[in-house]
């Protein structure tokens, strides 16, 4: 009698159990979904993840600069259908007209059903790269130029002013870096980096990556690039790394023969944050339309600076006229391109003409 009742008691789990398993493949997470891509590329998927990570595993690259935490709201992807409601964690990063379209952060949103989904072609172009790094060198106390050579596959298209993400290893973290380079060469990228105190990819590539080491990165990612097909005259504004993706749009323009009138504005603190000034002066000598204005908010005494002084957004304000007829190109931290948008849109500069990358 004793041994009846616990041999009944586990009879009723494990029948409990099997039914549980079986409801879970029937209705739950192993069932098969069909995941269809901008209505014609279908990919079957049988089990439930993160819309991230299953377009990961088709080797189909999202921008996900925080690992999917939802906090760099980089993954976003049109669902049409199959999602469900928006999560709280998206809220921060969608807008009204986002969430009309259909717009959700890859990272939250789970394939449980049949999804469809819309990618603009260029994000499927984004690829997964090892590089050897071939070069470290010191630009300031806090920024470092890094070069990599591409190795498999050994080149990459893209466009100026676009990013890639490089990861860091044993650490599962990924983080945007715009590419410095002139796209022309497609087998090596240069990335311009400011260390972050305690940063964990930043600590890593300024006290821990070396000559000759292999690092992973993806991409190329981004909407912010050159507007290649318009004419319009240009303004340039950045602040730190944020020199990277302009450096990157120069270079391009320069080896065209500089069609378009440039006016790139640099704001740095002190003297010894500039970096890549002869570079920028050549430019100028060598083409009458490029101009090239680093202006310092807070100089030290023994800069000597007789340049344009003050915060960049004053710089830009006294410096600048009507803007209605040109294009703006911004890069560097969140604050610095809030407070410069305010300022361009007090000079008549039109939302679509504006362009810019938060490194946030
Ligand atoms: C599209 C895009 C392009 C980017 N391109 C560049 C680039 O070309 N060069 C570049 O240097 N960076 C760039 N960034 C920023 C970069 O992706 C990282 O966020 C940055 O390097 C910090 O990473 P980390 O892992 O070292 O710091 P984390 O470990 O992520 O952060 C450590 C701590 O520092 C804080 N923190 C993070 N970033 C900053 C910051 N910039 N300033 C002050 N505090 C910070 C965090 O809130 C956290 O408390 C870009 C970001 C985006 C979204
Ligand atoms: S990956 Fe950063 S918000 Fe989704």
């Amino acid at each position: 009698m004793n041994l009846f009742i616990p041999l009944i008691i586990l009879g009723v789990l494990l029948l409990i159990t099997g039914i549980l398993i079986l409801l879970d493949q029937l209705l739950g997470s192993n069932k098969e979904k069909v995941l269809t891509i901008n209505n014609d590329t279908k990919i079957k998927i049988n089990q439930t993840d993160t819309l991230l990570n299953t377009l990961a595993k088709e080797e189909i690259f999202i921008p996900s600069a925080c690992g999917g935490k939802a906090t760099c709201g980089l993954c976003k992807c049109k669902v049409t259908s199959g999602a469900g409601d928006t999560l709280p964690t998206e809220e921060p990063f969608l807008s009204e007209a986002e969430k009309e379209a259909g717009v959700r952060l890859s990272c939250q949103v789970k394939v449980r059903d049949d999804m469809h989904i819309e990618l603009p072609l260029d994000q499927l172009n984004a690829q997964e790269y090892k590089a050897e790094v071939t070069e470290i060198k010191d630009l300031t106390y806090d920024i470092v130029l890094l070069r990599v050579n591409l190795i498999e596959p050994d080149t990459m298209d893209f466009k100026p002013g676009q990013y890639a993400q490089i990861e860091v290893p044993g650490l599962e973290v990924i983080r945007a870096y715009s590419i410095a380079s002139n796209p022309k060469h497609k087998d090596m990228l240069e990335f311009i980096i400011r260390y972050v105190p305690k940063g964990k990819a930043t600590t890593y590539i300024h006290k821990a990556v070396m000559v000759g080491d292999t690092i992973s990165l993806t991409g190329p990612y981004g909407d912010f690039y050159l507007q290649e097909d318009s004419d319009k005259e240009m303004i340039c504004i950045a602040g730190g790394s944020g020199k990277a993706p302009i450096r990157s749009i120069l270079s391009y323009l320069k080896d065209r023969g500089m069609p378009r009138k440039v006016t790139y504005f640099f704001g740095a603190r002190s003297k010894k944050d500039l970096y890549y000034t002869e570079e920028f002066r050549e430019l100028e000598k060598e083409f009458d339309n490029f101009k090239y204005v680093p202006a310092l908010s807070d100089p030290d005494p023994d800069d000597n600076w007789d340049g344009e002084t003050g915060l960049i957004t004053e710089v830009v304000d006294r410096m600048t006229g009507d803007l209605s007829d040109k294009e703006a190109y911004l890069c560097g931290s969140p604050g610095m391109i809030d407070a410069c948008n305010k300022v361009l849109e007090d000079h008549n500069l039109p939302d679509e003409q504006c362009f810019y990358d938060k490194f946030s």
